[in-house]
């Protein structure tokens, strides 16, 4: 779904100006500042109720002007940007000029990727600059996938709302840490680990540091309301009818391997059978749960293979101890 130009030059005056604009990419929904302007940056913050430590991605219009963003691009990353990008991949590199100290939480590397979603492609030719942007949602919440979601979450702290229908992805990008000679992905996300592995020829460690557990804040992230209980998925119907019996409005994630199994639930959602579509609908499947009501999701962890391990990081996270 492309917006109308006149859309798109609304959208690019509203950063000029030093507003806020949501954007589609190819991954979930974005909530844009212009990289350069350290008060809209700060604003982006403030209507996400995010701790000014957690820093931000900038969104790029292509890979020829990496050189303003960044010191240096060392081989790796070269290689990587030429593969994947536009695409839903983000690389950490050593921070350059241009890039605001309000967009990288104070440190020296910044976060930069190219997102390859029509909408996203245009703003950012139209506005010419860098748009810092994280997740269109409130922090610790589920990332949007579609406009109505940043509507119902985010309503007037918002300035514009570019509307480009349900994302393709569904999961964030991969976030990939090319400062060194020993690239290591930081978040797993729409690009598998085993599609970089076959670009760069070498096994890549996986740290997922956005689940170590920072003094004075929660790892739950990605989260629903309802609190995220995750079991074999054997158990998910058995679990499920028992914690109903206890009197929990429970939701279900229903494992393919079990679509044919009836179960009793408040709610149940049949996970598809392809990675791919999972992870595009999971998202919104967490919205939907809470939407019914559940206060209970009862839910699986999927095989590792290729997106999968984006979609288990997030359920991970998603079913993280709360704050109190
Ligand atoms: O798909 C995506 O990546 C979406 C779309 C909108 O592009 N954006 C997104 O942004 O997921 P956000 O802010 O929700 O997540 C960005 C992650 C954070 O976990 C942050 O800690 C990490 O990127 N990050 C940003 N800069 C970093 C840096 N210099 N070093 C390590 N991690 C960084
Ligand atoms: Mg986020």
């Amino acid at each position: 779904m492309t917006a109308r130009t006149s859309d798109i030059e609304k959208a690019a005056g509203v950063l000029r100006a030093g507003g806020l604009v949501a954007f589609p990419t190819e991954t979930v929904y974005g909530l844009g500042a212009n990289a350069e302007d350290p008060a809209a940056v700060a604003r982006i913050y403030q209507a996400k109720g995010r701790p000014p430590s957690h820093p931000l991605i900038v969104h790029l219009g292509g890979a020829e002007q990496l050189g303003d963003w960044v010191d240096g691009v060392p081989e790796t990353a070269r290689l990587l940007a030429e593969h994947f990008w536009p695409g839903p991949l983000t690389l950490v590199l050593r921070r350059g000029g241009r890039v605001s100290p309000a967009a990288t939480g104070g440190l020296d590397t910044v976060a930069v990727r190219v997102p390859d979603h029509p909408v996203a492609r245009a703003l950012l030719a139209e506005f010419g600059g860098g748009v810092a942007a994280p997740s269109a949602n409130r922090f610790g919440s589920i990332s949007p996938t579609t406009a109505d979601h940043v509507r119902t979450e985010l309503g007037d702290a918002v300035d514009f709302v570019l509307d480009g229908g349900p994302c393709e992805v569904g999961v964030e990008s991969t976030i990939v840490d090319a400062t060194g000679d020993a690239p290591a992905v930081l978040r797993p996300g729409g690009v598998a680990r085993e599609e970089l592995e076959a670009v760069l020829d070498r096994p890549l460690a996986v740290h997922a540091t956005s689940s170590v557990r920072v003094p004075g804040q929660h790892p739950s992230h990605y989260a629903p309301r309802a609190r995220l209980v995750l079991v074999d998925p054997e158990k998910v119907v058995v679990e499920a009818e028992l914690a109903r019996e206890l009197g929990h409005r429970v939701g279900v994630l229903l494992p393919p391997a079990f679509a044919d199994t009836p179960v009793n639930a408040h709610a149940v959602v049949p996970v598809p059978d392809s990675v791919q579509s999972y992870a595009q609908g999971l998202y919104g499947y967490l919205r939907e749960l809470d939407r019914q009501g559940c206060d209970l999701i009862i839910a699986s962890l999927p095989d590792e293979d290729g997106l999968g391990l984006a979609i288990a990081n997030r359920l991970g996270r998603a079913a993280g101890p709360r704050p109190a």
